[in-house]
């Protein structure tokens, strides 16, 4: 582990499984209040301490500039690697009324309710309607795996 390694257990080897099909979620219950104005993006994050690690994906499913979808309990997560020995993680729930965002096939995560994108370099909301960021977990590359602290 690096120096920004989040203090923590050891990485469950539970949660390889990636969700690559565009499902938007449904579901008022997870619809947001309205947005009252643009949000700042969070600072890095650390993980909390009751945090648990998630190997969500082999390193090498996650080349440098690539962006990932992957599911841990049943929720769904969004990955950015911007360098060899970064990932950032992201809750793939959009803040403008709760669909899931998708990966996308453009360089933004995309959600496709009402055409919001995000930026993978900080979960800023870019376009469209939604005005918040994507809510930001802790994530690194610890040797071969990608893992996120949930
Ligand atoms: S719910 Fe995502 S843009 Fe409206």
């Amino acid at each position: 582990m690096t120096d920004s390694t989040p203090a923590t257990t050891a990485p469950a080897h539970t949660s390889r499984r990636r969700v690559l099909a565009a499902a938007p979620a449904a579901g008022a219950a997870a619809a947001l209040a309205a947005c009252s104005g643009p949000a700042e993006p969070s600072a890095v994050p650390t993980a909390p301490s009751d945090a648990a690690a998630h190997v969500v994906a082999p390193a090498a499913d996650l080349p440098r500039g690539s962006k990932l979808a992957v599911e841990i309990d049943g929720r769904n997560y969004l990955l950015f690697r911007p360098s060899e020995t970064d990932v950032l993680a992201y809750r793939a729930l959009c803040t403008h009324q709760g669909c899931q965002v998708m990966v996308g096939e453009a360089d933004a995560f995309q959600c496709p309710c009402h055409n919001s994108e995000f930026s993978p370099e900080d979960g800023a909301a870019v376009a469209g309607p939604a005005k918040d960021p994507l809510e930001r977990f802790a994530a690194e590359i610890d040797g071969e795996d990608v893992v996120v602290y949930v």
